[in-house]
């Protein structure tokens, strides 16, 4: 049987994982961490100086690290970066600890959410929505090889957060 103790957020950009996973984590005791802050903190600068200064490919790699080492995690809610279930290592290693649940949006809903923020160096585009629409069509197949699928489109933060609870007490064998 699969073990889990760990409940793992991914998803596009936007759509709430940091914000709910420390909600969620706060409601179960469990601790929070967030895996571009991990990174963050181990280089000593932003995910934009990251990618401007070592590009994309390196911070992949940071992403690889980091979830490598979460392995050995416990009570833990870890809210990823939205590229990184992309690599389909990173799935199969938070599968082995840890309950995947994907929050989902839509492109035009991403975007309202996003618009007015700077950090993610991947929308620093002349067009972000039509960025958004392709980046999200292409990491679709990954999102959906999550445990669940929570979609967060006209919910507010307390239903959704209720959600990702019940589905992760419905999976997680407090004995383990
Ligand atoms: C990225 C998402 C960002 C961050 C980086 C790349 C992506 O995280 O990891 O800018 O590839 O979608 P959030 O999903 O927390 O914004």
């Amino acid at each position: 049987m699969r073990a889990i103790h760990n409940l793992a957020l991914v998803g596009f950009m936007g759509t709430g994982k940091s914000s709910v996973g420390q909600l969620v984590a706060a409601q179960l005791h469990f601790q929070f961490v967030d895996t571009d802050e991990l990174i963050e903190r181990r280089c000593g600068k932003s995910i934009t100086s990251i990618f401007a200064d070592a590009g994309e490919a390196k911070f992949r790699e940071y992403e690889r690290a980091v979830v490598e080492e979460l392995n050995s995690s416990r009570k833990t809610v870890i809210a990823t970066g939205g590229g990184l279930v992309a690599n389909p290592e990173n799935f199969a290693s938070l599968k082995t600890h840890a309950l995947v649940i994907c929050l989902w949006a839509s492109p035009e809903t991403i975007w309202e959410r996003v618009r007015h923020q700077a950090h993610r160096p991947l929308l620093q585009s002349p067009d972000p929505l039509a960025k958004i629409r392709e980046l999200l069509a292409q990491r679709e197949p990954y999102y959906r090889q999550a445990d669940v699928l929570v979609n967060t489109e006209m919910r507010s933060i307390k239903e959704i957060v209720h959600q990702v609870i019940h589905q992760f007490r419905s999976a997680h064998d407090p004995s383990s």
